[in-house]
């Protein structure tokens, strides 16, 4: 089941957490991977046959070389997982305009460069399925989070870029799916708390209705999903994995969360 043999897929941000998972999973899956990122992947990722080239985001030069690098070595490109972000916290009225400039910078210029080339590409791919882009946004994507204006606003962004490319390149047989993962156990979840890991575990337990934090691999499954051909016509789409955190108020008033359990 969602197999990717003969795909050749790019993962950038592959180097840790999210993106480092996929990165396995597609290679479990049968496809050849490129990750770009800012820092190597782990070694036996390398050792794995995973091929990595240093790419800033930011830059779409850099971002043309990863794509160029990919087909000159892999003769194609089917999917792409445009995964590279930061993240951090703190009051609107308070944010250093360096701080908001740059997060904009990686998470949206970003992710909109790696889109831009990876349609450029695919369009030379023999249809009528041209190949697969699967771009992170959030659950700060799809609703408010005190505390996180310009991360909320970028991942906004991209549930939306993510919208119109697949109106754009639907007739082309491109599809662009986002994924809106909710707290999930990486490197940047554990940095946003101070490197602790107790607290973020409660955090998990706290905010996902499922009660718990979510995995780097149950993203990377749904991400594997979305770039085979088993998700052959789904387009267009921002899929909240969030343990229900985005369902609803987790709150009614004069409600007793036990009382579900009482048939
Ligand atoms: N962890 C969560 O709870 C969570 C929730 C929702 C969305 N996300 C999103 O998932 C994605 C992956 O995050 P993660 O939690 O795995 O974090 P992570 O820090 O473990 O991984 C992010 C990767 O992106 C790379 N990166 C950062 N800036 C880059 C740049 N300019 N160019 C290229 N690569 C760059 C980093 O080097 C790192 O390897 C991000 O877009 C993040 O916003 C994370």
């Amino acid at each position: 089941m969602n197999r990717l043999d003969g795909k050749v897929a790019i993962v950038t941000g592959g180097a840790s957490g999210i993106g480092l998972a996929t990165a396995r999973r597609f290679l479990d899956s049968g496809a050849r991977v490129v990750v770009g990122d800012v820092q190597a992947p782990p070694p036996d990722m390398t050792k794995a046959g995973v091929a990595f080239l240093a790419t800033d985001v930011r830059d779409p030069a850099q971002v043309d070389a990863l794509v160029r690098m990919t087909i000159e070595r892999y003769d194609r490109l089917d999917v792409v997982f445009n995964n590279a972000g930061i993240e951090f916290h703190g009051p609107l009225a308070a944010t250093d305009p360096a701080d908001h400039r740059r997060m904009v910078d990686i998470n949206l210029n970003g992710a909109y460069f790696v889109l831009q080339s990876a349609v450029r590409a695919m369009l030379t791919n023999p249809g009528p399925g041209r190949g697969s882009i699967i771009n992170t946004a959030s659950v700060a994507g799809l609703t408010g989070c005190p505390g996180m204006s310009t991360y909320n606003a970028t991942k906004a962004a991209v549930v939306m870029l993510t919208k119109n490319a697949s109106l754009e390149y639907g007739p082309f047989g491109i599809r662009v799916n986002a994924v809106c993962p909710g707290i999930i156990r990486t490197p940047m979840a554990l940095l946003a708390v101070g490197d602790d890991n107790a607290y973020l575990d409660e955090i998990g337990r706290k905010v996902h209705p499922l009660g718990r934090l979510g995995e780097p691999d149950e993203v990377a499954k749904l991400v594997t999903f979305l770039a085979s051909d088993d998700a052959s016509f789904i387009s267009g789409t921002a899929i909240p994995i969030d343990g229900a955190m985005t369902a609803g108020f987790s709150a009614t008033p004069g409600w007793d969360p036990s009382d579900a359990g009482n048939g």
